[in-house]
């Protein structure tokens, strides 16, 4: 892809600082993003995603945690460097986010209409009628029926599909070029978790806008994805087109991950049926972090951190043994 990135994300390191000392949750992970594009960020619980996100989004707790290197360049500007108020405006207008849980996201306390129109006002120098017009428009959009009166609804009158509908439409509202989107349909359940992903996939058409969908179902990779990064243990294990992963998978994970994929869409598989368990930050094999689940290991593993090596054009993995074919 030759069109400058929309984000470039450079040798990300983020640390939470623990009572046991520090824990590299993040480690030097890199990749970009294109303008329209939508990748896809996938790995088993612990594998570092959410803080990948967070630490995109500066939404970090800190402390304990901390970005302690690298760039996170949006639109060639690097967002670590960027004034805490400039962030602010950014986050809700050019990148936008959505969570798991959307109660989590929406205050109880308040009307839908409130939360909406408050999200758009801080961006945008609209009056309060006309924010409400384009929050019910919105409401519309991502198909809540009945939007004029369900924008005077408190959030606990919803179902967990339409909640989460309310969250697309308010991280939509002010028509972000970058959705980062994390496990936004993990919370609901299947019929609906479709219906949430078709809508995401026409609204990111219609407005031509990139989205990082971060989640455990490779099916739904499968489905949205144009690109997808596997991560395990706080690194990218592998990283190519969908097509490049799910034909020519070269990273032992990738491959374990694959397997135990059921049907496109299923019940949401928790990734646990490779053997053994993610290792702990504290006590990191200390060459290939996979070695211990690795049915391909051999001695050099362990010697030191596997080289991302290139298979294709785009298509890249961490594993010494990714260029002797296909792996069992
Ligand atoms: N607040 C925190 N304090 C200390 N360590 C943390 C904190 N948040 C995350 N971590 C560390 O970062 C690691 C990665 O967490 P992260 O939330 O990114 O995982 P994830 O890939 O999003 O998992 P899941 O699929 O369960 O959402 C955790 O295993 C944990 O060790
Ligand atoms: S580097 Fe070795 S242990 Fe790691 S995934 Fe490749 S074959 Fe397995
Ligand atoms: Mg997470």
């Amino acid at each position: 892809m030759t069109a400058q990135p929309l984000l470039s994300v450079r040798n990300l390191r983020t640390v939470f600082g623990t009572m046991q000392g520090d824990v590299t949750a993040v480690d030097d992970v890199s990749f970009d993003v294109s303008p329209g594009e939508v990748l896809g960020i996938v790995g088993e619980s612990g594998s570092g995603k959410s803080v990948t996100a967070l630490s995109i989004m500066g939404l970090l707790p800190q402390p304990p945690g901390r970005v302690a290197g690298g760039e996170i360049l949006f639109q060639g500007r690097d967002l670590l460097k960027m004034p805490k108020s400039e962030l602010r405006q950014l986050r809700g207008s050019a990148i936008g986010m959505i969570f798991q849980e959307p109660m989590t996201s929406l205050n109880p306390v308040f009307t839908i209409g409130d939360q909406i129109t408050e999200t758009i006002r801080v961006h945008e120098r609209i009056g309060a009628a006309a924010a409400r017009t384009r929050g019910i428009e919105m409401l519309a959009r991502v198909g809540i029926p009945s939007p004029e009166r369900r924008i005077d609804d408190f959030p606990h009158q919803l179902s967990g599909g339409m909640r989460q509908r309310v969250m697309i439409a308010m991280a939509l509202s002010c028509s972000p070029k970058l959705l980062l989107a994390d496990e936004p349909t993990t919370a609901l359940d299947v019929t609906i978790q479709a219906q949430i992903l078709d809508l995401l996939r026409d609204l990111q058409r219609e407005l031509g806008m990139a989205i990082v969908i971060i989640t455990h179902n490779m099916g739904v990779i499968a489905e949205f994805a144009d690109r997808v990064a596997v991560m395990y243990a706080g690194r990218i294990a592998e990283e190519g087109t969908v097509d490049r992963i799910f034909d020519a998978p070269s990273h032992p994970y990738t491959v374990g991950l694959l397997s135990s994929t059921p049907d496109m869409l299923a019940e949401v598989p928790r990734l646990r049926t490779i053997p053994g368990a993610l290792p702990s930050l504290y006590e990191l094999p200390p060459g290939c972090r996979f070695a211990p689940r690795c049915a391909r290991r051999i001695e050099t593993c362990d010697a030191g951190r596997p080289a991302m090596l290139d298979l294709a054009p785009g298509h890249r993995a961490a594993c010494i043994r990714a260029t002797e074919g296909a792996a069992p």
